[in-house]
This record gives C-alpha cells, sequence and structure tokens, in this order.
C-alpha cells in the first residue's frame, strides 16, 4: 500500500469533514442554546439577495416582517443578516448596545472614501473626529453662514428659470456647494471647479465592480479621489502659510491639538461631501415631488414664507434671511420631517456584531450583519397611522422617542442634520415665493441609486412667478 493510496483517501474525508462542520456551523450556530431569530438563509452563498434586488427592496423587507415579526434572519450579498424593524431594537442597537455593534461597509467603499473616515471607527478616534465635525455643524457656527447658503440658493434657482430641470441633479450642485461652504468657508468658490470635476468622476464608479484595472469606471474614481487628497493638501497648506482664522470644518479640524494628519483630514473632508450632498439633494428632490402632488400644503407653506419675506421687506428691499427667521417656519419644517418619513431616503443602515449578542432571547452572533430598518419603522400603521399618507399636521406632536429616525440615532448619528434642515429651509423660502414648478412625465415611480429617489430625478420646469402671482 503506497502513501498515496492512503492519504487522499483520508485528507478527502477530512475536508469533507470539515466543510460539513463549517457549514452546520453557519446556519446553525449553537452557542448558548439561543435560537436565531425566525426566517430563511436561502441558498449557500447567495442566499436572498436575488430576492431582494429582483423588486423594490422595501417590499422585500414589508414581506419578511409581515411573515416574521420585526426580528428576523436573511442571507444577502454573502453575509448572514439579521434585519430589526422595531423602534426598541433600533435603540438597543444604535444607542444602549452601539459598543457591540460596528458600523460596516464594504472594503470597496472604504478604499474609495478614505479608510480613516468618520463612518468606518468606533472608539476614541470616532469620538474625536465627532467632536471636531460637531463643532463645525453645530447651530451655533452655522448660524453665521445663513446669508451664504442663501445666496448659493438664489444663484440656484435663478440659473433654473425657464428650463425644463432633472430636479435631482440641479438640487446636487446646490447641496454640493452648500457643503463646500460649510467645509472651506467662503474661499471654497476659488476650488469648487477642480473639486467638482474630481468628485464627479469618484461618484460615478460609486457604485461600479471594484476592479482597479487601467480603463474600468472604479480605477478612474481611485485616482479621481487621489486628486480630491491633492486638491485638500494644497488648500491646507494655503491655510497653513496665511495663518487665516476660520470657522468651517476644515478648521476645526486643523485646529485640533492632538493634530490630524492631512491624509486624515482629507479622508473625512471627502466622506462629508460624500455624506451631505446626495442626501440632502434627495430629500429636496421628495419635497418638490409632494408640494406639487399636495397643493394646500404648498399654499400654507407658500403663505408661511411669504409673511416672513414681507416682515423683512419693509423698505422695498429684500434682506438677507437670518438664522431668527429660519425659527419661524413650523409648517415648512414639518413639510420636511414627513417628507423624511414618507420618502425614508436611507431605509435602513449596516453594523455588524462585535461579539454574540443575546436579544429578546435570540443569539445574534458574532460577524453577523445587523440592519435597523428605518423605513419600516417610519412606515408602521401603529407608529404612523396611514403611513403611505403625505400629512405634514402630524408633526405637529412630536413623535414617540427612536420611532422617527431620518438621521439615524445614537453615536453616529447625522452631525450635519442642522446644517441639511438649513439649507433645505432657506431653498424652500426662495422657492416658494418666487417659482413655480410643474412635473413633467410621469412621475409615480421610485429608484434607488442608493438612496430612493422619484422616478428620473424628477424633471419638472421651473418659471418666475410674475408680480400678481406672488
Ligand atoms: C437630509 C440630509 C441627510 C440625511 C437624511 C442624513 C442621514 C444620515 C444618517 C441616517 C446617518 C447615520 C448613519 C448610520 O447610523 O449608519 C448619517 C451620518 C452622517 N452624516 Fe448625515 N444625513 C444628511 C445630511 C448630512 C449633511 C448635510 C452632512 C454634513 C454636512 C452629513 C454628515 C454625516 C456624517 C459625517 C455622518 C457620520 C457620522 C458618524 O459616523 O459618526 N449628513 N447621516
Amino acid at each position: 500500500m503506497d502513501f498515496t493510496s492512503v492519504f487522499l483517501p483520508l485528507s478527502f474525508f477530512v475536508f469533507i469533514f470539515f466543510l460539513f462542520q463549517s457549514l452546520l456551523n453557519f446556519f446553525f450556530p449553537n452557542r448558548g442554546n439561543l435560537p436565531l431569530p425566525p426566517g430563511s438563509l436561502g441558498w449557500p452563498y447567495v442566499g436572498e439577495t436575488f430576492q431582494l434586488y429582483s423588486k423594490n427592496p422595501n417590499v422585500f423587507f414589508a414581506a419578511k416582517q409581515k411573515r416574521y415579526g420585526s426580528i428576523f434572519k436573511t442571507h444577502i450579498l454573502g453575509c448572514p443578516c439579521v434585519m430589526i424593524s422595531s423602534p426598541e431594537a433600533a435603540k438597543f442597537v444604535l444607542v444602549t448596545r452601539a459598543h457591540l455593534f460596528k458600523p460596516t461597509f464594504p472594503a470597496s467603499k472604504e478604499r474609495m472614501l478614505g479608510k480613516q473616515a468618520i463612518f468606518f471607527h468606533q472608539g476614541d478616534y470616532h469620538a474625536k473626529l465627532r467632536k471636531l465635525v460637531l463643532r463645525a455643524f453645530m447651530p451655533e457656527a452655522i448660524k453665521n453662514i445663513v446669508s451664504d447658503v442663501e445666496s448659493i440658493a438664489n444663484d440656484t434657482l435663478q440659473s433654473l428659470e425657464g428650463r425644463l430641470i432633472t430636479t435631482f441633479q440641479e438640487m446636487k450642485t446646490y447641496t454640493f456647494n452648500v457643503a463646500l461652504l460649510s467645509i472651506f468657508g467662503k474661499e471654497e468658490v476659488l476650488y469648487r471647479e477642480d473639486l467638482k470635476r474630481c468628485y464627479y468622476i469618484l461618484e460615478q464608479g460609486y457604485n461600479s465592480m471594484p476592479i482597479n484595472l487601467p480603463g474600468t469606471l472604479f480605477n478612474k474614481s481611485m485616482k479621481a479621489r487621489k486628486e480630491l487628497a491633492r486638491i485638500v493638501a494644497k488648500i491646507i497648506s494655503t491655510r497653513r502659510q496665511m495663518k487665516l482664522d476660520r470657522n468651517d470644518l476644515l478648521e476645526s479640524f486643523m485646529g485640533d491639538k492632538e493634530g490630524l494628519t492631512d491624509e486624515q483630514i482629507a479622508d473625512n473632508i471627502i466622506g462629508v461631501i460624500f455624506a451631505a450632498r446626495d442626501t440632502t439633494a434627495s430629500v429636496l428632490t421628495w419635497i418638490l415631488k409632494y408640494l406639487s402632488e399636495n397643493p394646500t400644503v404648498l399654499q400654507v407653506v407658500t403663505e408661511e414664507q411669504e409673511a416672513i419675506m414681507r416682515s423683512k421687506d419693509k423698505c422695498g428691499e429684500e434682506k438677507a434671511l437670518t438664522w431668527a427667521d429660519t425659527r419661524k417656519m413650523p409648517i415648512t419644517s414639518r413639510v420636511i420631517h414627513e417628507t423624511m418619513r414618507v420618502a425614508s431616503i436611507l431605509s435602513f443602515t449596516f453594523r455588524e456584531a462585535v461579539e454574540d449578542v443575546e436579544y429578546e432571547g435570540y443569539l445574534i452572533p458574532k460577524g453577523w450583519k445587523v440592519l435597523p430598518l428605518f423605513r419600516n419603522i417610519h412606515h408602521s400603521q401603529e407608529i404612523f397611522p396611514d403611513p403611505e399618507k403625505f400629512d405634514p399636521s402630524r408633526f405637529e406632536v412630536a413623535p414617540k422617542p427612536n420611532t422617527f429616525m431620518p438621521f439615524g440615532n445614537g453615536i453616529h448619528s447625522c452631525p450635519g442634520n442642522e446644517l441639511a434642515k438649513l439649507e433645505m429651509l432657506v431653498l424652500l423660502h426662495h422657492l416658494t415665493t418666487k417659482y413655480r414648478w410643474s412635473t413633467v412625465g410621469a412621475n409615480s415611480g421610485i429608484q434607488y441609486g442608493p438612496f430612493a429617489l422619484p422616478q428620473n430625478g424628477l424633471p419638472i420646469r421651473l418659471s418666475k412667478k410674475s408680480q400678481t402671482q406672488k
């Protein structure tokens, strides 16, 4: 009997044994005898990815929730997941036990945005970045840029007059310019075109296959990302030489006593542009859609904004908006809230369990993804009666804690929420008081890219109101 005739069948047997064992562990982990949440994992590796992506993902989530309840397991994009859709479970994952669930993104996205960006971290480094970001975006800081935001809003709207436009595209330009203002201050105009050119190439490859070979979209994006980092490094060096005293995000990063490296600053600036632009532009696009579909709501918003305009227009001259003016817009604010609830542009977020976690008698195994489903919570009949109806008046009463999370919850919740609301209010002030718009073509569908968006980005025609219509 030679060596290979014994060794080969034996090693084959050992291989099959371990394969079987690991499959068994994977699908039926038996840690502490706790059961996994109900649900199905689908086929090995592909899991239920096709079921999720072959239809509107929200239909998939809603059907699962109906069948299994507010916590269920599934398997998508090669990862076993637990999905949760109750306010209590979302609070558990995002707030009270946040340390047990780390943020998780595909490696290609981390490379593209920058590994040292705030989203990808937990612990001390995250806390330090968060303090610096919040310092630049809290009301005290952004109060000073209201009139600059207003100039950007006016320039944007004037450039759209009389044109057939894709709302989302134009809103992206607006939110990009506001993001640059909040990061680089008024000097942003000096770098706007270069940053825009690179950022637009970067975003084209963001959802592409992560193949970094010459000619691929991913490769072009990675090159654009490097170019962006070079531009940011140049801006940092100019600021250091000129010793400018500013009140923007870059200053907050550069002024940190413990010091961030230029690379860390660049990663976080690119990250903030990414977090700030498409999100706010999607919400604005939905607002225009809902207002045009709800003329009575548009009427009361317009009246609220006209009253503010009249109160400032004492000598026939339009005065710049102030932070205080934006605090007198309760109806418009409710429209923003209701839009964020109905549209739920971020249907869910991702976390990963850093150890085995028990929740409500179920096991969430270490390494599994956990997805709080914001949209399911925002569309729960028990929490928001008649949930599909666009009804801003429901926000006359503050929603119960952990039931309304358009900006997330807990230590990773959105530090840019005040800026996002401010730029929406300012744009809506000028839009409703000076312009009319009508949607063009069919606009009942929703597309995901990755944020929920009205079909084709909502084509509209925008025109200036005549004096008598104002
Ligand atoms: C309407 C517009 C916006 C929406 C709906 C939105 C939503 C969110 C949500 C849900 C999160 C938490 C994600 C998670 O927990 O995984 C988040 C995080 C974040 N957002 Fe926003 N956001 C908006 C605008 C902005 C703006 C304007 C900025 C910056 C100026 C910004 C900067 C960030 C940053 C830096 C984070 C990461 C925070 C951290 O990891 O600690 N966002 N955003």
